[in-house]
């Protein structure tokens, strides 16, 4: 056995060495320092040691083969860091794999026929996306277990990354310029058989032969050499300026990549560079230039914060950072959800999925019949893709039970309240629910506007009552605020992360504000584009520009989604119940006329901003410009972007200098999860520290003069300003 701590060696009687890699207190293995530096003396001793005659690299992990590099290793660049530093730093890994491939041998000897380098097998046993790929195509030979879980695939991408390990290169020389592009630049996983069509595995063998094969293949190749270092390798397909195969498809994936980014993410961009520039030179160049544009993403702000909320954040959430200490984990089995309409029969659907029982009530059995219909339609999708088996669908649905009899609810360990956003419903159902559910189940509403502590006022046990706030679509949408008022204790908080978890969704606590986070941003933002159309800007305008910016869909099309009738009902409750301190947002007034004089109350009835003519594409309602014409001068396309971010930008540091959203990290993340925020920015809080708090203030104040108070940034900011601060942390010199 080994002195390793990340990995063992084993060197059997043919003198073929076996590395397993297995990182200690690790679900999964990645490259971090400790594994780099142990691999290194492992591949130092390979190439050296003559009695070595060839080398297997396998997992220890039943999660799988290797995951990628650490990203936490990878977003902490010291920042007076020089680019040579992180180069040199970065290409370890590099060179690395290239000498594991050579076995320590110059590829000019290789090239030359004068040496040969020692066979090196991979055998993948689970996943193996970014570093773990770029390890696994370095080998010579690739054979993958099949048991289903191997996932092959280059994800750099999504965290504003390319890969960094040769995996633009290997891609390019395994399975041809094509296949190298959109494997690099869409990132998405393929299973065995997808990656063994592509090139990027040789066999998929029984999960019990793996090992045997792999050294079988060692015995039988025992002078082999990756084919890029023997003399007339040639990349397949094509590669280069000039040759007419591949030259459509570099104008053709360059344009797409554009088209489809709006420039936005220069991780793809450079991807594309990569692979054409490494198309034309020898791998070790390849490698060189792969690596420099990897440096240049990497010393940017747009990764670093991609790769903080999209990962570190996202995940250390997930594993319940917010999760008070003390309180045992609760072991949630039978849910109560009350009220099967839209939101109640998508919670249901996402909690039978993971696996617990759900008791989904409603006034009455149609009705509930109704919601439990929707997670019997949603499988249905999933069995048509093959996600899904007939016999795990029949058993999913087994476990939501239907029901009008509130003594159904008696053996429940959390209560979800989605009935109708009416207080006098709530209490009613609340005081029904109480009545039967033992003492200690914690009680949860998803009201979308009421505050928790007034909800929480009709509870026996209001310690025990928290807001879990879902968003629309329940199945597709990945965040959920969590709201704990003044007064909700530990247990409740720890209960509703121990269910959020059990979802798989990403969670945020915040306070019990109107609108808690999310919809205190949105709605604003969502006003700010109907402002626009009043004053006589173009809705195509509107809309293209915040997706050019990033968004997933313009404002005015997410107001037809959210619905008109939604947004006055929300502005109509707003008036009601703040009464004189309520602020006028300047378009109660299209919201009547949307909804009530011209039945324009959105998506769901076809109608809103935009017609949606069965079967077509929705298209602008032609209308609009009668009542609210087009002004002779339209604002430059920066100009409207500007001011849908900045309104954005101000309410979200808004909401975290009035304290409803805690940290900066929260704030990031619930709207990238919660509303689509551009993800390319980490957030709006990561943004602001892009551009410095200072030129925020600065931007927000002018578009205060120009546009009115409510882009007025919050006083601490301004602060924060003056003593040159950030949001994440380290203080900067002030300006
Ligand atoms: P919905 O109108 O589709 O469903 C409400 C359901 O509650 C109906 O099936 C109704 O029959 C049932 N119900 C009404 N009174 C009841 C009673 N006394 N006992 C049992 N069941 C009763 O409404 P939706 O959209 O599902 O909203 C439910 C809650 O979720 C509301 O509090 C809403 O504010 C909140 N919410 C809504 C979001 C949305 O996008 N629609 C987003 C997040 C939260």
């Amino acid at each position: 056995m080994s002195d390793y701590d990340t990995l063992t060696l084993d060197i059997d009687a043919d003198g073929i060495a076996l590395v397993t890699i297995d990182l200690p207190d690790a679900s999964m293995n990645v490259w971090n320092r400790a594994l780099i530096e142990e691999f290194s003396a492992v591949i130092d001793r390979f190439a050296s040691d003559d009695a070595i005659t060839g080398l297997v690299v396998t997992s220890g992990k039943a999660s799988g083969f290797l995951a990628g590099a650490d990203l936490r290793m990878l977003s902490d660049v010291p920042a007076d860091a020089t680019a040579a530093q992180v180069f040199e730093e970065n290409f370890k890994l590099q060179s690395l794999l290239r000498k594991m491939e050579t076995a320590g041998r110059a590829p000019k000897d290789l090239l030359k026929g004068a040496a040969t380098a020692k066979p090196v097998v991979a055998a993948v046993n689970g996943l193996a996306l970014g570093g773990g790929m770029e390890l696994a195509l370095a080998c010579h030979y690739r054979l993958a277990a099949d048991n289903g879980r191997v996932q092959m695939g280059q994800p750099e991408v999504q965290v504003g990354l390319i890969p960094g390990a040769g995996g633009t290169q290997r891609t390019l020389r395994l399975a041809g310029v094509q296949t190298a592009l959109q494997t690099c630049s869409l990132g998405k996983p393929m299973k065995a058989a997808e990656a063994k069509a592509a090139g990027f595995l040789d066999e998929i063998v029984p999960e019990g032969e793996l090992i045997d094969r792999a050294k079988q293949w060692c015995r039988d190749n025992p002078k082999s050499t990756q084919r890029w270092d023997k003399k007339g390798f040639k990349i397949p397909g094509g590669a280069g300026a000039m040759d007419p195969r591949v030259v459509p498809i570099f104008a053709g994936a360059s344009a797409m990549a554009q088209g489809t980014t709006n420039h936005n993410y220069p991780a793809v961009q450079r991807i594309l560079s990569s692979i054409y520039e490494g198309s034309i030179v020898p791998i070790d160049t390849g490698l060189r230039i792969e690596s420099k544009y990897f440096t240049k993403c990497l010393m940017e702000p747009q990764a670093q914060n991609m790769i903080r909320t999209l990962f570190v954040n996202k995940q250390a959430a997930e594993k319940g950072m917010a999760r008070p200490e003390g309180v045992p984990k609760s072991d949630l089995r039978r849910v109560g959800v009350l009220g099967a309409g839209m939101m109640g029969a998508g919670i249901a659907y996402v909690t039978a999925r993971a696996g617990m029982e759900v008791v989904l009530l409603d006034r009455d059995m149609s009705y509930a019949e109704k919601g439990k219909a929707y997670s019997a339609k949603l499988n249905e999708k999933g069995i048509g893709r093959g996600k899904l088996t007939k016999e795990a669908s029949e058993e999913m649905l087994a476990r939501i039970k239907t029901t009008t009899d509130y003594a159904d609810l008696k053996d429940v360990d959390l209560i979800i309240e989605a009935v109708f956003e009416d207080p006098g419903v709530k209490r009613d159902v609340t005081e029904k629910t109480e009545a039967v559910i033992p003492e200690d189940v914690v009680f949860a509403s998803n009201t979308s506007t009421i505050p928790i502590a007034s909800l929480a006022a009709n509870s026996k046990r209001p310690d025990q009552f928290i807001g879990i706030h879902f968003f629309s679509p329940v199945d597709k949408m990945p965040l959920v605020e969590i709201i704990r008022p003044e007064g909700t204790g530990d247990k409740a908080l720890a209960t509703a992360l121990d269910y959020v978890a059990k979802i798989k969704k990403t969670p945020i606590v915040v306070s019990d504000a109107r609108g808690f986070y999310c919809n205190s941003v949105v709605v604003p933002y969502l006003n700010e584009a109907a402002l626009m159309v009043k004053e006589g800007i173009s809705a195509a305008l509107i809309d293209n520009c915040a997706v050019h910016m990033g968004m997933p869909v313009g404002p005015l099309a997410l107001m037809d989604e959210t619905s008109q009738e939604l947004g006055l009902s929300i502005t109509r409750s707003a008036q009601r119940d703040m009464g004189d301190a309520y602020v006028p947002t300047g378009v109660e007034d299209m919201l009547e006329l949307f909804v009530d004089e011209l039945g324009r109350k959105g998506r769901k009835v076809g109608k809103g901003f935009y017609d949606y003519p069965e079967g077509e594409k929705k298209r602008i309602w032609p209308g609009l410009t009668e009542h609210y014409p087009h002004a002779a001068e339209q604002p430059s396309a920066e100009e409207v972007k500007e001011r849908l971010l900045y309104n954005q930008l101000v309410n979200a540091a808004r909401m975290y200098a009035q304290g409803v959203v805690h940290d900066p990290q929260s704030a990031d993340l619930g709207a990238i999860f919660g509303w689509g925020f551009c993800p390319w920015t980490g957030g709006p809080m990561s943004y602001i520290d892009m551009v410095g708090v200072k030129t925020f203030v600065e931007t927000a104040d002018r578009l205060a003069a120009k546009h009115g108070d409510r882009f007025s940034p919050p006083e601490a900011f301004r602060e924060m300003a003056k003593k040159g601060q950030s949001l994440y942390g380290e203080e900067k010199a002030a300006a």
